[in-house]
């Protein structure tokens, strides 16, 4: 069975300062520092993570890459080759956030998505739908469709985020009953797309803190969680990571 992955998510927060003793409380836990956790840092902040991680089991996670994989003349992109080469292993792609406030669609996540794979590093594909749409019934549809996107990287080693938009940051959690349902449609899905063969993790994303992670991450559909308020905060994502770690 696959290690469960644990990914903070700190989107547009952190400071050197304050960031160096949280990594440090971090480096020091033992639930927090083992295989299969990392940080999805601001890029200011991707040098700070990996030189303080040297050595540890935390993976550096970026939050976001350009769609455009070669050097080149794309004022304030930041390519996956750059990425790589601070030392991440992970990046998000897709974000509903990004898909929200950056206009990211279908042509530009495939190229994200395939940038990622080409430098090294495993993308966390990230999809969701709104309460608009959830409430409209139109869950499988929507998901189902971001889900096409991942033909651009068929075959490689990737990870999906499933993250209801209402569920994003509102403390808005799902029930355990509509994260399995979910879960397995996005698992059937995959593996109708790609085949058997394919090993995939699929992540919660969405208000996951300390009083309901065992109970979602003891769900055998869901391989881990991406978590982001609860992952600025030492305890609650120390307390996350030791019910992934429990539930193995
Ligand atoms: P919250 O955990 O703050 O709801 O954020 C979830 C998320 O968007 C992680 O990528």
């Amino acid at each position: 069975m696959q290690a469960k992955l644990v990914l903070g998510n700190w989107k547009m927060n952190g400071r050197h300062a304050a960031n160096v003793s949280l990594l440090q409380s971090m480096l020091d836990d033992a639930d927090i520092n083992r295989e299969g956790v990392g940080i999805a840092a601001p890029y200011p902040y991707l040098a700070q993570l990996a030189a303080m991680f040297a050595g540890s089991k935390l993976a550096v996670a970026a939050q976001d890459v350009s769609r455009y994989a070669l050097d080149g003349a794309f004022t304030g992109e930041v390519c996956a080759s750059m990425l790589a080469d601070m030392g991440c292993r992970y990046v998000l792609v897709g974000h509903s956030e990004r898909r929200q406030y950056f206009g990211e669609n279908d042509a530009c996540l495939r190229e994200k998505l395939q940038a990622a794979v080409a430098a090294g590093m495993v993308p966390v594909y990230c999809v969701g739908e709104t309460l608009e749409e959830r409430e409209a019934g139109r869950f499988a549809e929507v998901v189902g469709e971001q889900l096409k996107t991942l033909d651009a990287i068929a075959g490689q080693e990737y990870v999906v985020a499933y993250e209801p938009v209402w569920a994003i940051g509102t403390g808005r959690v799902a029930s355990i009953e509509q994260i399995d349902a979910a879960h397995q449609l996005i698992l059937e899905r995959v593996l109708q797309c790609h085949g058997a063969s394919a090993s995939i993790r699929v992540l919660y994303g969405g208000s996951v803190k300390a009083d309901n992670a065992d109970a979602i991450l003891s769900l055998a559909s869901v391989g881990g969680a991406l978590v982001g308020g609860a992952s600025l905060e030492i305890k609650g994502f120390g307390k996350i990571c030791q019910s992934a770690k429990k539930t193995l």
